[in-house]
C-alpha cells in the first residue's frame, strides 16, 4: 500500500502514520523527522534546512524531491508520506519520482481539525529525540515527565512548536497546501476526508476501514 497524509501541523499526521506503518507493515516516510536529524546532525541538508524551519516556511522544494526519491527507492514494497508533499510542485515532483520507479499511489487521506485543538495539542507536544515517540502533556502524558517509556530517553519541545512559529506554519499551511489537498480531489486518487478531532484511536479506526478492501 502507498498512501499520502495530508493535515496541518498538529492535526496528528505522525501519530496515524505510525500507527498505520506498524499494522500494515509499511515505511513511514516523515519529511519533518528526516530534516529535523539532519539538522542533528549537522549535515549539509541540515545547514540548508534549518533556517526554513526555525522560521515555519517551507524548505525548498528541490532539496525536498532529492531526499524523497533517495528515501522511496528503498521502499517499493510500501509506504506512508507524512508531511510530504506540501504543494502542487512537490506533488508533480512526486509523480515523476514514482513513474521511475514504477510505482502507483493508492489513497490520499486528508485529516482535519479545528485550529484551537491545532494549537494545544502543538502546545502539549512532547517527542523522543532518540526514538521519535510522541507525547502529549495534555492528552497522552509519558508514565514518568520528560522521560520516554519507550527508550527512557529525555523528551524535547520541538523548536518549532513556539508560538510565533507555530502561527506561521499554520498560514504556510493554508497557502501552500490547502490547494493540494483540491489538486488531490480533482485527480483520479481516492481521497479520504477524516475528522482527527477525535481519539487517536477512533481516528485510527476510521482510517483503517477507509483502506480497507471493499
Ligand atoms: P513536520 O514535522 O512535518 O511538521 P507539521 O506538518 O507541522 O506537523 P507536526 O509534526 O507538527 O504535526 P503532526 O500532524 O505530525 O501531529 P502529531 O502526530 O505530532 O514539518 C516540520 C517542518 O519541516 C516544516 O515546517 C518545514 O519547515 C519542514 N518540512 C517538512 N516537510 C516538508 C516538505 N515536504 N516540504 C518543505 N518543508 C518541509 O500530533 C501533535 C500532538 O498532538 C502530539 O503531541 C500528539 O500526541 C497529539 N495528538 C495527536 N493526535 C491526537 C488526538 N487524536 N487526540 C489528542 N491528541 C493527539
Amino acid at each position: 500500500m502507498r498512501l499520502i497524509l495530508i493535515g496541518a501541523p498538529g492535526v496528528g499526521k505522525g501519530t496515524q502514520g505510525a500507527l498505520l506503518a506498524e499494522s500494515h507493515g509499511l515505511a513511514r516516510v516523515a519529511t519533518g523527522d528526516i530534516l529535523r536529524e539532519a539538522v542533528r546532525q549537522e549535515t549539509e541538508l541540515g545547514r540548508e534546512a534549518r533556517a526554513y524551519m526555525d522560521e515555519g516556511e517551507l524548505v525548498p522544494d528541490e532539496l525536498i524531491l532529492e531526499l524523497i526519491a533517495a528515501e522511496l527507492a528503498e521502499e517499493a514494497d510500501g509506504f506512508v508520506l507524512d508531511g510530504f508533499p506540501r504543494n502542487i510542485q512537490q506533488a508533480k515532483g512526486l509523480d515523476g519520482i514514482l513513474d521511475d520507479l514504477g510505482l502507483d499511489l493508492e489513497c490520499v487521506v486528508v485529516l482535519e481539525a479545528p485550529d484551537d485543538v491545532l494549537v494545544k495539542r502543538i502546545s502539549g507536544r512532547r517527542s523522543c529525540a532518540r526514538c521519535g515517540a510522541i507525547y502529549n502533556a495534555h492528552f497522552d502524558p509519558p508514565t514518568v515527565a520528560g522521560v520516554c517509556d519507550r527508550c527512557g530517553a529525555a523528551l524535547v519541545h520541538r523548536e518549532d512548536d513556539r508560538e510565533e512559529v507555530v502561527r506561521n506554519r499554520l498560514r504556510v499551511f493554508r497557502r501552500e497546501t490547502e490547494p493540494l489537498i483540491q489538486y488531490y480531489h480533482d485527480s483520479d486518487l481516492p481521497v479520504e476526508v477524516v475528522d482527527g478531532d477525535r481519539p487517536v484511536d477512533q481516528v485510527q479506526a476510521t482510517i483503517r476501514s477507509a483502506l480497507a478492501p471493499a
